[in-house]
């Protein structure tokens, strides 16, 4: 019998301590062995019986228990993730400097895997330069340290603090998971990715658009929150659920993703451009609804171009680059010649890397897999095979990583 993979998941003292029984859930009817190991002021918000009902394992906060089996080394040395949700800032701190005065935290020290922390906490505690330190910290040190979601905090506060949806979380523990041992190979780099399909109103309740799904965006989006990337994910209107750890900018026209993308891009080490952007918007907007008229044809609708976003990023040929060293990736969707069409986009747009692919009706938009080319400004072509998107998403990851440029201070 192949044995389970062994997660430990931490619990410290946050009202979100509920929202992990739903991970805990995640974890177990997907098949992990989980040791839930919560600490003393936790259990003010779930009890012991909770996690141990659920988990069907023993549960204890302290190293006094079970002595002879020496659970504060046991249980750090034989986990295959750790996994802190929520994780408070305390834990955090404690964890940035080694403290070891509960089981979890010498759980931490001994843990020799992937290590996870989902924070949660009030938006003035996330945001003190301690805290910030200490996230830094144990991104250097190699964890994954997600950002929180932006909403309703505990009480009428809302900001930045909360706790992701746990579904999402459990993702991010699945694909962490899958990485094994292997470094977050993106912790300290910050990288944008737009995603969906832009929408340019013709009046209040009409628009043209396209058949993007942003599926591909998102599934960027969470690969590069597992290689430890700090995430900014610009969506149009796609509807999907955010990713655990990704800052989220919405945006509706391409001109407002532009504005966007060029904001983000600021300080980008990489920026990725999946999202459809429509080439053409109505040139009048009209502000009441446009009626039909009884015995007239309708009126021309007149288009005029939309900014070409990649090729303003990526210098269109010219090199220039919003940060020094920043790494630009484009998406080009044909539907003939697809490769010879992708190689004079590469050219024209001046983008490091095109990910080309065959697009139609049924292919590729809105489906779970994508087959693709990725095209190099050095000539080197890696073709993807059929699959999951999220394959293709960590091969552009793994042909981004090593044309980054120098970590900035
Ligand atoms: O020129 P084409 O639309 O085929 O190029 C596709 C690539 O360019 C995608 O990466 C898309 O996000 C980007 N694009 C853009 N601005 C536009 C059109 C496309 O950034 N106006």
């Amino acid at each position: 019998m192949v044995e389970k993979p062994k997660v430990v998941l931490g619990v410290s003292g946050g009202i979100a301590a509920y929202k992990a029984c739903e991970l805990l859930r995640r974890l177990t009817e997907s098949g992990h062995d989980v040791r839930v190991v919560p600490t003393e002021a936790s259990l003010h918000f779930v009890g012991a019986a909770t996690w141990s009902a659920l988990s069907g394992n023993p549960v204890s906060t302290e190293v006094w228990d079970s002595v002879h089996e020496v659970p504060h080394v046991r249980i750090g040395q034989h986990a295959d993730l750790v996994v802190v949700a929520p994780a408070t800032a305390d834990m955090l701190a404690k964890a940035a400097h080694g403290l070891a005065d509960d089981l979890l935290t010498n759980t931490l020290l001994t843990a020799r895997c992937p290590v996870l922390f989902a924070p949660a906490m009030h938006t003035e505690m996330w945001e003190h330069p301690a805290t910030q330190e200490n996230v830094a910290t144990l991104r250097r040190r190699g964890a994954v340290v997600l950002e929180p979601a932006v909403g309703r905090l505990t009480g009428v506060d809302t900001g930045k603090g909360r706790f992701p949806d746990p579904v999402e979380i459990f993702e991010t523990c699945r694909r962490v998971l899958a990485r094994g041992v292997a470094e977050p190979d993106l912790t300290g780099r910050h990288v944008v990715i737009s995603a969906g399909g832009t929408r340019e109103p013709l009046d209040p309740v009409r628009y043209l658009g396209n058949r993007s799904s942003g599926k591909q965006g998102y599934a960027l989006a969470r690969t590069a929150l597992a290689r430890g990337a700090r995430v900014t994910l610009i969506e149009a209107n796609t509807g999907l659920p955010d990713p655990a750890g990704a800052d989220i900018v919405r945006v509706g026209t391409a001109v407002q993703l532009r504005e966007a993308v060029l904001k983000a891009a600021a300080d980008a080490d990489a920026v990725v451009m999946a999202a459809a952007v429509a080439d053409f918007r109505p040139e009048t907007y009209a502000t009441g609804k446009i009626k039909k008229q009884d015995g007239q044809e309708p009126a021309p609708v007149a288009l005029v171009r939309n900014p070409d976003i990649l090729a303003e990023v990526a210098g269109g040929g010219t090199g220039a680059r919003l940060r020094p060293g920043q790494v630009v990736v484009g998406f080009a969707a044909e539907t003939d010649d697809v490769l010879a069409n992708g190689r004079k986009k590469l050219q024209r747009k001046g983008c490091d890397l095109l990910v080309v692919n065959e697009v139609g009706e049924r292919k590729t938009f809105g489906s779970e897999e994508n087959e693709a080319v990725v095209l190099a400004t050095d000539g080197a072509e890696t073709p993807v095979p059929y699959g999951p998107k999220e394959t293709l998403a960590d091969v552009v990851w793994d042909l981004v990583v090593p044309r980054l440029g120098p970590e900035s201070a």
